[in-house]
């Protein structure tokens, strides 16, 4: 299947199996489904504005929803170039408030730390470090399209695919002075279960900044995150510095996700320190 781009170049979408899923893509910008020989096309339209809340709320709908992860990662790969014009129209705010966070319990000299971004995206949450003095970057991400547009950012100064969940992180142990993840520890996407590999690259005395968001579809993740988190703790692998519950983390994209019919989804922000005399093997 292919899809002319809005600046005219042509995608191969062969990878979409399922014909019933195709709805989810559709809100991707302004699409016209054309027959051409029994073949189906997916034309965008050349000339595309922003988004409307009503089309970015579908868009999003369908990451807040699980699919299989490689369907997952194609949806990012797709969404890559809007990525960022779109989450603003939800006030997407999870990067500069982890930012924010990490920074206010980091010790003096942020601009010699070693940051490991996980899920980096498009270099949002790097973006945000920059501007509070943080200068050394890595970032991992299994989407090909989003890491094309964090390297453009040219803040990373190493930028790595990585499958997380089916492959260990591409870093030595001990090796970050702060790891952060942020807007992927959810249902359909990065798997709670990766946290101890999180810890593992992080520096004894490494800081960890996770999030997750609490709307309804999320709420069973939630929970099993939230028993990763108090184990490794109970354990002494680390301890927590920081939970800041956060009401508006974005605009929900369905009346069911909304908290009290606020219009909004909440999220919470975690920051660990890694304990000193721990070193955990890889996993
Ligand atoms: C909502 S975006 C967040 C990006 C960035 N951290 C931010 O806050 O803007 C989630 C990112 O996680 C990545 N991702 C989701 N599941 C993943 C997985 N299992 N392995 C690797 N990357 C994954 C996606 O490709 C996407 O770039």
């Amino acid at each position: 299947m292919l899809m002319l781009g809005r600046e005219g170049f042509i995608l191969d979408l062969g990878w979409i199996e399922d014909w019933s899923a195709l709805e989810q893509y559709l809100p991707f910008a302004n699409l016209a489904l054309a027959a051409d020989n029994g073949a189906f096309f997916l034309a965008q339209a050349m000339a595309v504005c922003p988004r409307s809340l009503l089309q970015v709320q579908k868009r999003v709908f369908s990451v807040h929803h699980g699919t299989a992860l490689t369907r997952q990662l194609c949806f990012y790969d797709g969404w890559a170039l809007d990525y960022e014009q779109d989450v603003a129209v939800l006030q997407y705010q999870a990067p500069q408030l982890s930012a924010a966070c990490l920074a206010s319990v980091f010790p003096a000299t942020p601009h010699e730390a070693l940051v490991l971004d996980v899920a980096c995206g498009t270099g949002l949450v790097a973006q945000e470090l920059q501007a509070l003095g943080f200068c050394r970057f890595h970032g991992v991400d299994g989407s090909q399209g989003m890491l094309e547009c964090a390297c453009r950012k040219g803040i990373y100064q190493e930028l790595q695919s990585c499958m997380l969940g089916h492959e260990p992180l591409p870093a030595p142990t001990g090796h970050y002075d702060a790891v952060l993840i942020v807007g992927a520890l959810s249902e359909g996407q990065v798997p709670s279960t990766v946290v101890p590999e999180l810890l593992r690259v992080a520096k004894p005395g490494g800081f960890l900044c996770l999030t997750t968001r609490c709307n309804a579809s999320n709420m069973k993740y939630m929970t099993q995150l939230q028993h990763i988190l108090d184990d490794l703790e109970h354990q002494g692998l680390w301890e927590k510095v920081l939970v800041q519950e956060v009401d508006k983390w974005e605009i929900a994209t369905s009346e069911q996700e909304s908290m009290q019919d606020s219009g909004y989804i909440s999220g919470v922000i975690y920051v660990y320190r890694k304990g000193l005399s721990h070193m955990l093997s890889s996993s």
